[in-house]
């Protein structure tokens, strides 16, 4: 297939490229690079060697550009699209909402524009846990029926997303379009670790994720916080009273992604969660870490974050009995050593 994979310089996006790459597709990657990494692109080239590399074309662009978008893709006979490009902190989308809303909701529209004009066939969208807000009482593990109320602009713009895409495909159904797109939401929970070859990391600057600061703090990398891990609340009702949250290893999420890109057929509407439908808590992966490096993360109990559920994690058996898919990295402690390989041979990150 000739795949666009947007915010392939991304952390998820670059693993997703490496993985189609190494499957033999083509694969074509747009990113502005406002928070990818130039050497994300440059470390898959070298992966992939010079016969690999040249089914690799990197593209640096606004997804909002829809007329160079519409260029690139008519050039690389684009079918599919894979679309990471994002802005992801929940944070930072309270703070900030109509850069998001632009960004995820504007951003996507365009590019939709794009594939649709030059009629590219499978569409898959990565969406969150985010879309589904606050859980309801007893509906956890969540399921894709769970109702969708986002509590932050994050959440909001990923959910316009999942209902344009539906609002295209209805359309192109009625008015007889051909190809009819099909498209797949998948709805991430916490995706931590680097892949597996050691090939590509996670380099978010600024990080804010779990995994990644803790490990910083112990590699001395996280000045910004004095090596130091606050711990965003202990008063949650769990059972350690810290949060509890669903984390996949970045490499069973790609490969999702791979089975849903060959399984999907004209007009497809598809959707589903990306979890291993197992809750960890903070306090259980300072426990991981510990096993895993030999070290205690040094951490000061901090107040909740605010828009933090105390308790988020999967039901996957979807994806599993539709498409046999089922995450191969189960423990913890191979999450967390692939993420610490990664970022002890790489402690300045991609160095740029
Ligand atoms: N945490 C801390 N201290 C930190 C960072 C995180 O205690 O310095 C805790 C958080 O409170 C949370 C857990 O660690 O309980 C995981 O936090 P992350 O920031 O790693 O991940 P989130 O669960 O907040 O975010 C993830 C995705 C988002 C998605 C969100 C949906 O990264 O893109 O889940 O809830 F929107």
């Amino acid at each position: 297939m000739n795949v666009l994979v947007t915010g392939g310089a991304g952390y998820i996006g670059s693993h997703a490229a490496l993985a189609l790459l190494r499957a033999g597709h083509r694969v074509l990657i747009v990113d502005d690079l406002s928070r990818g990494r130039m050497g994300a692109v440059q470390a898959i080239r070298a992966a992939l060697g010079p016969s690999g590399a040249e089914r690799l074309t990197f593209l640096r662009a606004d997804i909002a550009d829809t007329e160079a978008l519409t260029r690139a893709m008519a050039e690389h006979e684009t079918d599919s699209v894979l679309h990471f490009a994002a802005l992801a902190y929940v944070g930072e989308s309270v703070l900030e909402p109509l850069e998001y809303y632009r960004t995820n909701v504007g951003g996507s529209i365009s590019l939709i524009t794009a594939a649709v004009s030059v009629g590219v066939r499978r569409f898959i969208f990565s969406s969150t846990t985010a879309t589904y807000g606050e859980p309801l009482p007893g509906q956890v593990p969540i399921r894709e029926t769970h109702p969708q109320s986002p509590i932050n602009p994050y959440g909001a713009s990923k959910l316009a997303v999942e209902r344009i895409l539906r609002d295209v495909s209805e359309s192109q159904r009625r008015t007889g379009h051909e190809p009819p797109m099909a498209f797949a939401c998948l709805r991430y929970f916490n995706v931590a670790g680097c892949d597996l070859t050691g090939t590509l990391g996670e380099d978010h600057t600024p990080e804010t994720h779990l995994v990644p600061l803790a490990l910083g703090c112990i590699l001395k990398t996280q000045p910004s916080i004095d090596h130091t891990l606050t711990i965003f609340g202990r008063d949650y009702p769990t059972p350690d009273g810290t949060c509890i949250r669903d984390y996949i290893h970045v490499d069973d999420l790609v490969n999702a992604h791979l089975r849903v890109l060959t399984a999907l057929e004209p007009g497809d509407q598809r959707i589903y969660n990306l979890g291993l439908g197992r809750g960890v808590s903070v306090e259980e992966i300072l426990g991981a870490i510990r096993r895993v490096t030999g070290e205690s993360v040094r951490t000061v109990d901090g107040p909740r974050r605010p828009g933090d559920p105390a308790l988020l994690f999967a039901d996957p058996t979807k994806i599993k009995h539709e498409l046999g898919w089922v995450a191969q990295v189960q423990s913890l402690e191979d999450i967390i050593a692939s993420a610490w390989a990664w970022m002890r041979r790489n402690p300045g990150g991609y160095g740029e």
